[in-house]
């Protein structure tokens, strides 16, 4: 469920594991942009030399898009990657839970939302958890498998499985807000975006520093923008939602940033410019 940066990416690791995927989006653009979202990562590790010609192609054939959710009728296991909203992924479920089969696993991609919300929405709460990959998925090793208070053990095993038939490394974690990587990466990221508003030094100088200085693959500010400033937004509120602790209240230029359309890479612009 869902065609954004997650879901293409979900939908890459599941195909490159051997599953058949049916990814469901809302509309037929989105659903061409997902397909030539997967095929330029796919054209991409073939010209790395990750991935040979006939491999990428049969990865691709494994993948079904569609614009119909009653085409996810046989799934399953249901990954639902759709915006960091609670209203809508709860409105998503219920619709879900009417049409994939009762002993199918449905499972949220949400970074920091109660998976327990999600779970109280259909009639097999026992069969829902979170399975939080990472961003970008072909290449990052982590998911966090998160456990509802309702989830059967039978659930989180078989999506432990599932996650290691992926290549990836599980980690179970409970069912708290922002789980392990979120609540230890966001306040650190919110807090990068108030050196930069204080005006202690540049984006640039932040980034470049904490690359430098800590080791880190990329700055707070690339980072920031390759998650999307609006997810990171969410992500944030959630967090402060849960905790109520200061680290996590947004910084308000994140806001403005969002309210201004600037949502990092996917926008074309964020704390930096991209090109087409
Ligand atoms: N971006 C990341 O780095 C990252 C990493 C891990 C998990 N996540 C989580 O994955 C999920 C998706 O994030 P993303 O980065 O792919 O976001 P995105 O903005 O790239 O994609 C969001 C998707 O949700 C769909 N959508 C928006 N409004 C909708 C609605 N009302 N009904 C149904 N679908 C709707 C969009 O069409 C799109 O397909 C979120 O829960 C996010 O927290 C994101």
């Amino acid at each position: 469920m869902g065609s954004g940066i997650m879901g293409g990416g979900v939908a890459e690791a599941c195909a490159a594991a051997g599953a058949h995927v049916t990814v469901r989006a809302r509309t037929k653009a989105s659903a061409e942009a997902l397909v030539a979202q997967i095929e330029h990562s796919l054209a991409k590790q073939v010209e790395k030399g990750k991935r040979t010609t006939d491999d990428a192609a049969a990865l691709r054939q494994r993948i079904t898009v569609s614009t119909s959710l009653a085409d996810l009728a046989d799934c399953e296991l249901v990954i639902e990657t759709v915006v960091e909203d609670l209203e809508v992924k709860m409105e998503l479920f219920r619709a879900l839970d009417a049409v994939v089969s009762p002993k199918a696993i449905i499972a949220t991609c949400t970074s920091t939302l109660p998976v327990i919300d999600l779970a109280m929405q259909v009639s097999r709460p026992e069969r829902v958890c979170g399975v939080h990959f990472f961003n970008p998925v072909h290449t990052m090793m982590l998911v966090e498998v998160v456990r509802p208070i309702c989830a059967s053990d039978e659930t989180i095993e078989a999506v432990i499985e599932f996650v290691l038939a992926c290549g990836k490394e599980p980690i179970e974690v409970k069912d708290q807000a922002g789980f392990i990587v979120n609540a230890l990466l966001f306040p650190y990221l919110n807090n990068a975006v108030r050196l930069l508003e204080h005006g202690v030094a540049t984006k640039e100088g932040i980034d470049a520093a904490m690359k430098g200085g800590c080791g880190f693959p990329m700055g707070p500010f690339a980072l920031l923008d390759l998650v999307g400033l609006d997810t990171s937004l969410a992500i944030l509120d959630a967090l402060y939602l849960e905790y109520a602790d200061a680290n996590y209240a947004p910084v308000p230029l994140l806001r403005r940033m969002v309210s201004a359309g600037l949502y990092g890479r996917k926008s074309g612009e964020g704390f930096y410019q991209y090109g087409p």
